[in-house]
Parts: C-alpha cells; sequence; structure tokens
C-alpha cells in the first residue's frame, strides 16, 4: 500500500480534478499518497479499481474520506477523462501547481454565485492563497506556489498561537470604471509588514516577493472581485511565526499566507455616518508597545469593549492615550481626523499609532486640495467640542464620516449630524482615484490590469 502511486490525472468538470491510479485500491487515510496530495491541496481522489471483474472507480475527498463512496467506473474512452500518460500527466500535474484555484472550485461550488449587491465586511472563501513557509531569518522563496485556500496545518506549541508573533496588513484590490484591477499603495503595505516583521522577531518579506504574492493571489481570485462600485477584494497579508516552541522567543520556523476575500464596508452605515464613543475603561497600546506595528496581539483586547459599544448602538471606540488618558488615538482599526476652523487635525504618530496607509494617502490628498493639515501633534479629547466634523480612515473603513461622538456620557454632534463637504469632498477625491475615475497624480494606483 505504501508504493500506491499515483499515475494518472483527471479533469472531469472545470469544479472536480481528481487523481485516476490504474488498478489501485481504495482510500486509506494512512496511505502516503494520500497525504501527499493532501499537503498538494488535493480536493478529491478518483481511484479505478476491478472487484468481480467490474471497473470502479472510488471516489474519495482528501478533507472527508468518510464520505468516500464507490461509483462505476467511467469509460476508459470517456471524453472526461482528459489525462492519461506520459506528457499528457505532466501537463495534469501543471494544472494542478499553476490552477490550485480549480481544486478548490470544487470545494466551494455551493458559493459560486457571490452576491456582491450585498457584501458586508464579512469572509467568503476564495480559490487560491499564497503560502510559503521557511526557517526563521532563511530566505523566503521567490515564487512560492499558490494553494487553495484552506485550513493549513500547524504546531500546537506555534510562537504564533502561544505568544503572539504574528502580524498582518490590509489592502484592496478594485475593479477600475473602465473594468481594469488596480492595487492601492502595495508597496507601502510591505514596508509597513517589514517594520512590524523587525520588531515581532519575523523575517520580514522583500518588498518585490511581498508585491508578487499578493498580485498573484488577486489575478487567481479574480472572479471575485466585486464589479466596479460594489466593493472591493480584501487582500489579508499574514507573516507568523509558525514553529513550534516552548520558551518566549521567536519562532524556528515563520510562515507567510496572503488570502483574500470580497468585502463590502467596514461600518454599517459608514456612508451616512457613524456614532462613536470615547473609552473610558480600556486602551489599545501603551507606549513602547506594538501599537505602531499592526501585531495581531493588538486586536483581541478591543473585540470585547467594541461589542459592547455595539450593544449601545455606536459603531466602535475611540481609543484615548495609555498614559495620560487625554488625547485621541484611534477609532478601533481605523485613524481618526478632526476638522476644525477648515482644516484638518489628525494625532501625531507618537509611537502607540498605526501609521495608516489611508491617513497618509488622506493628508497629501488634502494638502493637494488646498487644506491645511496639521500631524504633528497631539490631539486632547476635549478639543471635540469645537469640532465641525470628524472622521475615520482605513482601508477597510475607508473615509467613514463620524456624525457624533460621546465622551463621559455626553453626546457631541458634529455638524447637525449631516456629512461635512470637506468630508465627502475628501471621500470622493480618495476612492475616484482607487477606483479610476479621477486621475492619480500620486503614483499610488498600482493597476494590475489596465
Ligand atoms: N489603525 C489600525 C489599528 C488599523 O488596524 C488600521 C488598519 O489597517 C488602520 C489604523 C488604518 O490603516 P490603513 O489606512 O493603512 O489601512
Ligand atoms: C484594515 O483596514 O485593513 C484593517 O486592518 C482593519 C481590520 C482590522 C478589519
Amino acid at each position: 500500500m505504501a508504493n500506491l502511486l499515483v499515475r494518472n490525472v483527471e479533469i472531469h468538470h472545470p469544479r472536480f480534478i481528481g487523481f485516476r491510479k490504474m488498478a489501485g485500491l481504495g482510500p486509506n487515510p494512512d496511505n502516503p499518497a494520500i497525504h501527499a496530495l493532501r499537503r498538494k491541496g488535493m480536493l478529491g481522489v478518483y481511484y479505478d479499481f476491478n472487484r468481480g471483474g467490474q471497473d470502479f472507480i472510488v471516489k474519495g475527498r482528501l478533507d472527508d474520506l468518510s464520505d468516500t463512496r464507490l461509483v462505476p467506473s467511467l469509460s476508459r474512452d470517456s471524453a472526461v477523462q482528459a489525462f492519461v500518460d506520459g506528457p499528457v500527466l505532466q501537463r495534469a500535474h501543471n494544472v494542478l501547481t499553476e490552477t490550485p484555484q480549480l481544486i478548490a472550485r470544487a470545494r466551494y461550488y455551493n458559493t459560486d454565485k457571490i452576491d456582491f449587491d450585498n457584501l458586508s465586511f464579512g469572509l467568503t472563501p476564495t480559490d487560491a492563497m499564497f503560502f510559503a513557509e521557511i526557517k526563521a531569518n532563511g530566505q523566503w522563496p521567490a515564487a512560492a506556489s499558490l494553494v487553495p485556500f484552506g485550513n493549513i496545518p500547524i504546531s500546537p506549541a506555534a510562537g504564533v498561537l502561544n505568544y503572539g508573533q504574528g502580524l498582518f496588513e490590509g489592502m484592496k484590490a478594485y475593479r477600475t470604471e473602465n473594468g481594469g484591477i488596480a492595487l492601492f499603495r502595495p508597496l507601502d503595505n510591505a514596508r509597513r509588514a517589514q517594520n512590524g516583521a523587525k520588531r515581532l522577531g519575523l523575517t520580514p518579506v522583500q518588498e518585490e516577493i511581498f508585491l508578487d504574492a499578493v498580485e498573484r493571489v488577486v489575478l487567481a481570485n479574480e472572479r471575485f472581485i466585486p464589479p466596479y462600485g460594489k466593493g472591493a477584494l480584501y487582500i489579508r497579508p499574514l507573516l507568523i511565526g509558525s514553529g513550534g516552541i516552548m520558551g518566549v522567543a521567536p519562532a524556528p520556523e515563520n510562515t507567510f499566507i496572503v488570502f483574500a476575500t470580497p468585502v463590502g464596508p467596514y461600518f454599517k452605515g459608514g456612508l451616512t455616518g457613524i456614532s462613536l464613543k470615547i473609552s473610558d475603561e480600556h486602551h489599545r497600546a501603551p507606549a513602547g508597545g506594538i501599537g505602531n506595528v499592526k501585531g495581531i496581539g493588538n486586536y483581541a483586547p478591543g473585540m470585547v469593549p467594541a461589542q459592547e459599544a455595539k450593544a449601545l448602538g455606536f459603531a466602535e471606540l475611540i481609543y484615548l492615550d495609555a498614559q495620560k488618558h487625554t488625547y485621541l488615538e484611534e477609532a478601533g482599526a481605523a485613524n481618526i481626523f478632526v476638522v476644525m476652523n477648515g482644516e484638518l487635525y489628525t494625532p501625531a504618530l507618537s509611537g502607540t499609532i498605526l501609521p495608516g496607509i489611508t491617513r497618509d494617502s488622506v493628508i497629501e490628498l488634502a494638502k493637494a486640495r488646498g487644506y491645511r493639515v496639521h500631524d504633528k501633534q497631539r490631539l486632547s479629547r476635549e478639543l471635540l467640542a469645537s469640532a465641525e466634523a470628524v472622521f475615520v480612515t482605513g482601508t477597510a473603513a475607508v473615509i467613514a464620516p463620524v456624525t457624533s461622538i460621546t465622551d463621559r456620557g455626553n453626546k457631541i454632534i458634529f455638524n447637525d449630524g449631516r456629512i461635512h463637504p470637506i468630508v465627502s469632498d475628501l471621500h470622493l477625491e480618495l476612492t475616484g482615484i482607487q477606483e479610476g475615475r479621477i486621475a492619480d497624480p500620486f503614483g499610488w494606483v498600482h493597476a494590475l490590469k489596465a
């Protein structure tokens, strides 16, 4: 049984690729060939065999062998037996390694129809993801292959699971007005991930490898990019200490994953304005911590407080600095801007705030549009009383207008609860550049397909 060799590959249907073995044995969970296929991300396996003079095929799902059942063999001459032997077999192997999304498609065929009209910020499994694993401080492979989107095997002692040694990024691919595909400032995400990696003892991914992985994931999942104006393909690069370790030290292996999922608005009511509340109980990041990088450990502490705030009708919490509990820092996973006397203010990057790429873009965009921008000082919570408008920025959040902020029980309403023209102007400009409606004088748009 250990010698069971997979000889042939078939594509029975665009949704199913299976390996075929002539005269073989039924799937056995301990079979090394099955393990090998599973590692390759294979979904299913077809075995030919003959019992009592009759040809059978064993159709097995590698992710669930209990589902294995016997089905009558397909005729050897059948058109569905796309691959047989020799060079054709090689071609079949190439298909499997180059287009893993075909395999994955089989697993998710029930979700083939994506409701692009009702997207929220949720997870839709897509076809392919990027996966690369190295020894810590090793060299990331220049071209690790894509694998089907799916679960990953990981040591229970992995640094990321036990000690939170991991970071993520967030980016979007947009379908542009003329049908192209565009990324927004992807190299800035690559650089931010490098800074995070250094802080967290992970092996930084070179910019070009990061970009190549992101591009390939987007193109492999092209069918999941929402039509123009209906959302975006959210891309999630993930760098983790995946090797097992007991001491509190960098894990011996690192894994870099890039997956993607179609998303709609991050904040419900994001376009009409959201209500926020200042947290007096919790902080996001202490000085000297990891607030200025996208470490995974920054996010779990905000989950329960955010749920509690949502139960009270707020979209998110605003966190103040952990030292003096006075200065505005961030609104959950978004940076904050305040408009006063027609000028823009955003908290300085004091070391506890994530240097948002949308934040930086809004600063540049606002300056180019003639607004004065103050981004080098801390902003006291007291200043909100004289604000004309507040908005938050992020890849997921885009530019979300804030119509009210509740501070110590006092609800401050901005611009009578209406969206301020400065905010709609910046929103229109930023999304216009991102979605290709407006020319990009900044060199931010990275076209993947014209
Ligand atoms: N702040 C935090 C804590 C975040 O997680 C994010 C999201 O990435 C942002 C701000 C906004 O950053 P960016 O505009 O780069 O998405
Ligand atoms: C992003 O805006 O990309 C984020 O990372 C937000 C995320 C935490 C949902």
